[in-house]
């Protein structure tokens, strides 16, 4: 996917089906290395980030099997503990989860580098003090971060400086190859989270308090391998609500947990969204206008960072909004890169530390750059309920989260293409 074109000005009206979670697909992948064994995994999305970790896995030695079902199977009898590629595992930050599940596996791990979403600086001090915790040692081979648990890992009391998902990821699955009781303080609750112990568990583990700040984990005991179905992705649902509520109409999104979905439903309903919720579905009616609201991101159960961009683009509009919007992110300080883009079709928006408020205006068509991920798509947004034909370039970013997003889109009537 390289370039997105739309002509805008179509309101969207039908269901879209919602993919499995690239955020959930990531660790529980990497997680596999732990059995040692063969996995099936269904309901995995075909985005280019969750590809690319299974060549990653592929060139550890892992053996990839794409049945006529939908379902992948990954044998990982036969992963050894190697040093991925720097460019492949550089590309996406999914890859910092080989450090647990490698030391957990083999007692040691080595990564060249982990990349992703660029938000300033994405820190992993707490995986490491986590690691550090269970018994590894840390060291650089050329320029590879290394960790060695030379005595093997041992059950530790682990408190997070933060909730953080990649960190309470990682040490859960090196916890699981630890002998005696882990206990994991100011853990996520993020349902990709307790996806991820539901997956382990499933392999063998015992863990306690899923979905809660504490998670104890027994470790030491073999794990074996297992099937999982890998749960709705929340943020592709919430994009294509927030599409529905920008451009106008009646979008219902399929295959949903609608719990996962609580915070950001809240805010689209005092925007003046009418909703109806189903057990697996959600239909969103937009208004004939909105209102701004104010919304702080945070960890789950709050407004998803991950849907940061997406409501700002809702804001941005000044042909569908009424009065100020703001959104203050608490967990990226950094995540407003799509602002300045916004700022071509003719949005007002002033940043001030770690918050963006609009002052809704009428936009026009321009060509834009896709700066990542949600910035990405929520540039798609803006595009949708613009008048005139826009054009955002370097979309390989929304390709790294969105399956069939041309199809998806123009079965709700949009004028889109994607191309490359
Ligand atoms: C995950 O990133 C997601 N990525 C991100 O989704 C998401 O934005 C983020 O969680 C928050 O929900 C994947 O799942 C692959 P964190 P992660 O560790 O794990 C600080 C998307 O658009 N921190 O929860 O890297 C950190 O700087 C992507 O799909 C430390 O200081 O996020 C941040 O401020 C983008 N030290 C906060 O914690 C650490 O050791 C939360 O980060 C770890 C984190």
């Amino acid at each position: 996917m390289n370039k997105i074109v739309v002509n805008g000005g179509k309101k969207l009206y039908g269901e879209v089906e919602i993919g499995g979670s690239k955020n959930a697909a990531l660790p529980i992948l990497f997680a596999g290395i732990l059995t040692g064994e063969a996995c099936v995994f269904s309901h995995l999305p075909r985005v280019s980030d969750v590809l690319l970790t299974l060549e990653i896995l592929r060139s550890l030695g892992a053996r990839i099997r794409f049945a006529a079902t939908g379902d992948v199977l990954v044998d990982y009898s036969t992963v050894r503990p190697l040093l991925p590629s720097v460019a492949q595992t550089g590309a996406i930050r999914g890859s910092v989860y080989l450090l647990g599940a490698m030391l957990g596996r083999f007692g040691r791990a080595r990564l060249g580098g982990a990349g992703g979403c660029d938000f300033g600086s994405r820190p992993i001090d707490q995986h490491l003090m986590g690691f550090e915790a269970l018994g590894a040692s840390e060291y650089t081979e050329n320029g590879a971060l290394c960790l060695l648990a030379a005595n093997g890992l041992r059950g530790a009391d682990i408190t997070l400086k933060m909730p953080s998902v990649g960190a309470t990821a990682n040490v859960l699955m090196a916890a699981t190859a630890a002998k005696g009781r882990t206990v994991i303080r100011n853990a996520a609750a993020e349902p990709h989270v307790v996806a991820l112990c539901e997956f382990l568990k499933a392999a063998g583990a015992h863990i306690e308090g899923q979905g809660s700040s504490t998670l104890t984990v027994c470790g030491g005991t073999p794990l074996h391998g297992c099937a999982t179905t890998i749960i709705p992705d929340m943020i592709e649902a919430g994009t294509y609500l927030c599409a529905a509520m920008a451009a106008g109409g009646r979008v219902t999104v399929k295959n949903v947990v609608p719990g996962h979905l609580e915070a950001a439903l809240d805010v689209l309903r005092a925007m003046g969204a009418t909703l109806t919720v189903g057990k697996n579905h959600v239909t969103l009616k937009a208004p004939s206008r909105y209102r701004g609201v104010e919304v702080t991101t945070g960890p789950y159960p709050a407004f998803p960072t991950d849907l940061h961009p997406q409501l700002a683009a809702l804001f941005a509009l000044g042909h569908r909004a009424t009065g100020t919007g703001r959104v203050v992110e608490a967990v990226w300080q950094e995540r407003f890169r799509y602002a300045e883009e916004l700022g071509k079709l003719g949005a007002r928006v002033r940043i001030q530390g770690a918050s963006a408020t609009f002052s809704p205006s009428v936009l026009h068509a321009a060509t834009l750059r896709s700066p990542d991920l949600r910035g990405g798509v929520a540039l798609v947004i803006a595009a949708l309920a613009t008048e005139g034909r826009t054009e955002i370039t370097h979309a390989a970013t929304v390709g790294r989260g969105y399956e069939h997003l041309e199809t998806k889109f123009r079965a709700l009537g949009a004028d889109i293409r994607v191309f490359g």
